[in-house]
């Protein structure tokens, strides 16, 4: 790919900046393009244009509002491969996982045009308190207006969908900032969107970093909502500056597993490596931690460590590539020393371990103990732990004992086990007879605990992006 500019997205075209930055792949270092830094003049630009346009979206029927969600997802449709390859490139995501997650965008979008055409309030029986007769109540939802979009790295066309799909659904405008790494994916987004027939200025699309950006995107009062999927970190710091504000904040996990002892090994093991090693470990969701009954403990590990070593790490536009470069060479020096500290602190390694640049292969440690750095905070890496236990109490605990609640996964054939771990797992999901790392697009999705708050998967992200309006009228003066 040529290293050509690209320009921010403001009101409906491509506007040079004085400043750029260069992007390089993951993998190889090779530069992908000179991106845009936006400055605050950008952003209240893009902000200011967000919010005229606002008067023209909240005029739009739903079913325009659908038609043109539709039309993104025929373009998606039809430029599969192209999007793929970019994604796998500016991400380093492994061609075939790149694949996998255009297949999800398309659905992300699919599912917003159809949500665009359901949104709909409830009639409130009015009459059931003294005072309430002859009066018909009910409700329906209104758009907010300019929603602020952060997005990650990690599904730099997929959580994008899940930002853009519902607010558009719901006849907001968007400011979008993605991650510094994947502006590629994003500015493709403002293309088709206008293609589509948006009307111009209801999706602005900012690139670049830094706190005076950052500040200028959250601080301004005619910004709405924002919704931002990151770092527990960046999601307080959002928090803090946001006042009375509506945010939704998507952020980390160190996810966790419970196999008990009457499941077959050889049907959950594969699913437990993918879990664990699929993008390099980069998803908020990615298998972390694993608890397995102490009669399996050693046999699981065994087997998984095996299945592990048959991985292949390189070039992630190699077909036969499973995992890939991690996003940059201080997210390999973290997990290095992460490593050692475990290895320091008595853990063992029982595959990889082993550091090449950027890629890292994929490590299985055991002997982990909960409160080093490799279980207890969120590793987005390719590193695993196996632990053993003795009761599913005992399992339940150790999950729990988490600052995250997003996904946890439960083994088991035993219906009564699996309702009793669900309610007593502190999570936003539990996934049963699946790895944490199952999500479709339009399951509810979201954590308790430092994990966030507020829930995407489109029908509740849009919950989230519209105001709740009562009318009553009375029917008799
Ligand atoms: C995430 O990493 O937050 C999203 C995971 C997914 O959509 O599969």
């Amino acid at each position: 790919m040529a290293a050509v500019t690209k320009d921010l997205w403001i009101n409906g075209k491509f506007v040079a900046t004085e400043r750029t930055y260069p992007l390089y792949a993951p993998y190889d270092g090779q530069q992908l393009a000179a991106i845009a830094k936006a400055d605050p003049g950008h952003v209240q630009e893009a902000i200011a244009g967000a919010h005229r346009a606002f008067q023209t979206m909240r005029e739009l029927p739903a079913h325009r509002r659908a038609e043109i969600l539709f039309e993104v997802v025929r373009q998606l449709k039809e430029r599969k491969e192209e999007l793929a390859r970019i994604c796998s490139l500016e991400a380093g995501k492994p061609i075939r996982t790149a694949r996998g997650e255009i297949e999800r965008t398309i659905a992300t979008y699919q599912f917003a045009g159809e949500e665009a055409k359901r949104i709909s309030g409830e009639t409130i029986p009015m009459d059931a308190a003294p005072g309430g007769e002859d009066r018909v109540g009910f409700t329906w939802r209104e758009p907010l207006g300019v929603v602020v979009a952060i997005s990650p790295f990690n599904f730099p066309f997929n959580l994008v969908a899940h930002k853009l799909g519902p607010a558009i659904a719901a006849g907001n405008t968007v400011v979008l900032k993605p991650a510094e790494q994947t502006p590629l994916s994003a500015l493709i987004m403002g293309e088709l969107f206008h293609n589509a027939g948006l009307p111009e200025g209801a999706l602005q699309i900012v690139t670049g970093s830094g706190r005076e950006l950052s500040e200028a995107l959250i601080s301004d009062e005619r910004v709405k909502k924002i919704t931002f999927t990151g770092s527990s970190e960046v999601g307080r710091l959002i928090k803090s500056k946001a006042g009375l504000r509506k945010t939704t904040m998507e952020l980390g996990s160190n996810s966790a597993l419970i196999v008990e002892p009457d499941v077959p090994l050889d049907k959950i093991i594969p699913r437990c490596v993918e879990g664990a090693f699929a993008y390099a470990g980069q998803v908020c969701i990615s298998l972390q931690r694993i608890f397995v009954h102490e009669s399996i403990y050693s046999e699981f590990s065994e087997r998984f460590i095996e299945r592990t070593q048959q991985l292949n790490v390189g070039d992630p536009l190699d077909e036969n590539t499973d995992l890939s470069a991690m996003i940059n060479s201080r997210e390999a020096d973290r997990i290095e020393s992460w490593i050692r500290e475990a290895v320091d602190a008595g853990a063992k390694i029982g595959c990889g371990g082993r550091r090449d640049g950027s890629t890292f292969s994929p490590t299985v440690l055991l002997d982990v103990t909960r409160d080093m750095s490799v279980s207890c905070k969120e590793v987005f890496a390719p590193i695993v732990s196996i632990v053993p236990y003795r009761s599913l109490d005992e399992a339940i605990e150790l999950v729990n004992d988490s600052m995250y609640g997003l996904n946890v996964g439960i083994y088991t054939q035993n219906i009564g086990h699996a309702f009793y771990a669900s309610r007593k797992i502190e999570s936003g999901g539990v996934i049963v007879n699946d790895i944490p790392t199952f999500r479709v697009d339009h399951m509810p999705y979201g954590g308790v605990k430092e994990s966030g708050y507020g829930r995407e998967g489109i029908k509740y992200a849009v919950q989230e992006m519209t105001e709740l309006k009562f009318v009553t009228i009375k029917t008799q003066l």
